[in-house]
């Protein structure tokens, strides 16, 4: 889609949304230099802010998530070890195999559970080094969970599941790229989840607002391997610092009022539950799954029906489809989006 009409309600992902003319005149405003020599002031404070934030010595700014994700993998895990993960991560499913094309990590799944994560089962996985097994390296685990609805992780699995990590000698990674949203829910500080973690990549562009951005967060040395690692993959940039100010603006403004997003996300699951389709307790941040397994329309059908309507969402899965609210969206899309939906469901 080219272009997208002021009166479409777009809820394909909180990706789609648009800077706001404060976040443009930060981005007009913003001291650059070259990054590549570490140059650039507003990179440079965004990279130092963020990493204060997670607790930990050092961040990198990553043109996007995926980047983020594939070089905290690369750093954690050497090329034929392996990495475990859930078998809906995003670091395995929509990453277009990025651990074993770049980083040539194996990777081994546990199977689909979204946030809700047993630390035990995950222990039992664990491969000691040694001839002749493939040796488990780190485990990456999402917070929130896309595919698993927006769901946050509780802090205590978290804990049991560094101290399995630590009790086995292997890294700990977190998908990061709403884990604002998990601290706006659970009202967790950001440290708190930060420290748990050896890598984290967290994302600016995910409902906060900023058009581009992400970053590596762990220590001094890895970060500074990640800066190698990022420049191989063609990823240093220059006067990035437009960049970082529209992430700076995004994280001084736009994290608390993600509990205006997760209010709105409930209050549509709440309408739409009479239909059978998704269960509005499980909505705990922006993303609204629903199930059309019994629906009248499959994903795809329901997400062209929508569009005709002026509402975009998401057809994730054959009968998954996915609603997430955003920056962009206000309580009249909501009330539209819910008309359209409801009349289509009902069949
Ligand atoms: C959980 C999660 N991780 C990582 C990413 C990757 O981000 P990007 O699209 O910036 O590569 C996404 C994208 O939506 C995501 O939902």
């Amino acid at each position: 889609m080219a272009e997208r009409a002021d009166h479409v309600v777009d809820l394909r992902s909180d990706t789609v949304t648009r800077p706001t003319a404060q976040m443009r005149a930060a981005m007009a405003d913003a001291e650059v230099g070259d990054d590549v020599f570490r140059d650039d002031p507003t990179v440079n404070r965004l990279e130092s802010e963020v990493a204060a934030l997670f607790g930990h010595e050092a961040a990198l700014f990553t043109q996007s998530g995926s980047m983020a994700n594939q070089i905290a993998i690369q750093l954690l895990v050497q090329p034929g070890d392996e990495l475990l993960a859930g078998a809906d991560a995003h670091v395995v499913t929509y990453e277009l195999g990025a651990a074993a094309a770049i980083g040539g990590v194996s990777t081994r799944t546990w199977p689909s559970v979204g946030a809700n994560l047993e630390a035990d089962q995950i222990a039992a996985m664990i491969r000691p080094p040694g001839f002749p097994s493939v040796p488990t390296r780190a485990i990456a685990v999402e917070q929130t969970h896309n595919l698993g609805g927006g769901g946050v992780i509780p802090l205590a699995t978290l804990r049991a599941l560094r101290e399995v990590a630590d009790g086995a000698g292997v890294a700990l990674h977190c998908d990061g790229a709403r884990i604002w949203h998990a601290h706006v829910a659970d009202g967790v500080a950001l440290d708190a989840y930060g420290r748990l973690f050896d890598t984290l990549s967290v994302c600016l562009s995910k409902g906060l607002g900023a058009p581009v951005g992400s970053l590596v967060v762990g220590s001094a040395d890895r970060i500074a391997r990640a800066r190698v690692l990022r420049k191989r993959m063609g990823g240093g940039m220059r006067q990035a610092g437009i960049l970082a100010a529209a992430g700076l603006h995004a994280l001084h403004h736009h994290v608390d009022r993600l509990a205006e997003d997760h209010a709105r996300a409930r209050r549509l699951a709440e309408a739409l539950e009479p239909l059978g389709v998704v269960d509005a307790d499980a909505v705990r941040t922006n993303l609204v799954p629903l199930d059309l397994t019994k629906a009248p329309l499959d994903a795809p059908a329901l997400a062209a029906a929508c569009a005709e309507r002026g509402v975009l969402i998401a057809a994730m899965l054959p009968r998954i489809a996915r609603l997430v609210t955003h920056l962009d969206v206000d309580d009249q899309a909501i009330t539209r989006a819910t008309q359209v939906l409801t009349t289509l469901l009902r069949g």
